[in-house]
């Protein structure tokens, strides 16, 4: 199978399937794998729904962009994990265009209401009644960020190894259409 020749960057919504999918195509590519998420909680010694109740959501964000900002150049391979908010600040959009390319995982919003529905570990959720109808109105809010992703790959109704599959092969694809310019290789 070809290699995708630049990092790749997943991006989406929370129970989209980033983490998983980032794991295993990793693995078929022996690449590395990055989750700032789990980046953040390294550095900051405690979990993300910790950070959130004791430092607050503008702390997390900055953390996160930290994160981003501290990710490896371009000469190093790897699958890179975003948390669900990252795309809402332009200049993480920037940092991670520089490193690879951004690959949305949709989902639709009633798949998402099936993942998320009963979610324990994801504090914008947390206060939540609806989780379900809260989730459905965030990506509305994100939706237009996420579309801004070089690739968007929908993953309803798949399993992982075929997700998998499918952004390798979106990935592949869009290399092959890239301007020879715009290249890294
Ligand atoms: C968030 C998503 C989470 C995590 C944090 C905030 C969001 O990551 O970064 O809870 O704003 O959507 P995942 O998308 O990996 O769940």
């Amino acid at each position: 199978m070809d290699r995708p020749k630049r990092s790749i960057i997943l991006v989406g919504m929370m129970g989209c399937g980033k983490s998983t999918v980032g794991h295993l195509l990793a693995r078929r590519l022996g690449w590395r794998f990055v989750d700032t998420d789990a980046v953040i909680e390294a550095r900051a010694g405690r979990g993300i729904p910790e950070i959130f109740e004791r430092l607050g959501e503008p702390a997390f964000r900055e953390m996160e962009a930290e994160a981003i900002a501290g990710l490896p150049g371009e000469s190093r391979l790897r699958i890179v994990a975003v948390g669900g908010g990252a795309l809402m600040r332009d200049d993480n959009i920037e940092a991670l265009r520089r490193l690879g390319t951004l690959v949305y995982l949709k989902v639709t919003p009633v798949e998402l209401a099936r993942r998320l529905g009963a979610a324990r570990q994801r504090p914008l959720l947390a206060g939540e009644p609806d989780k379900a109808a809260a989730a459905a109105d965030l990506l509305e809010g994100r939706r237009a960020r996420y579309e801004q992703a070089d690739v968007v790959v929908c993953t309803d109704g798949f399993d992982v190894p075929r997700a998998v599959l499918a952004v390798l092969d979106a990935v592949l694809g869009y290399e092959r259409e890239r301007p020879d310019h715009d290249r890294i290789d």
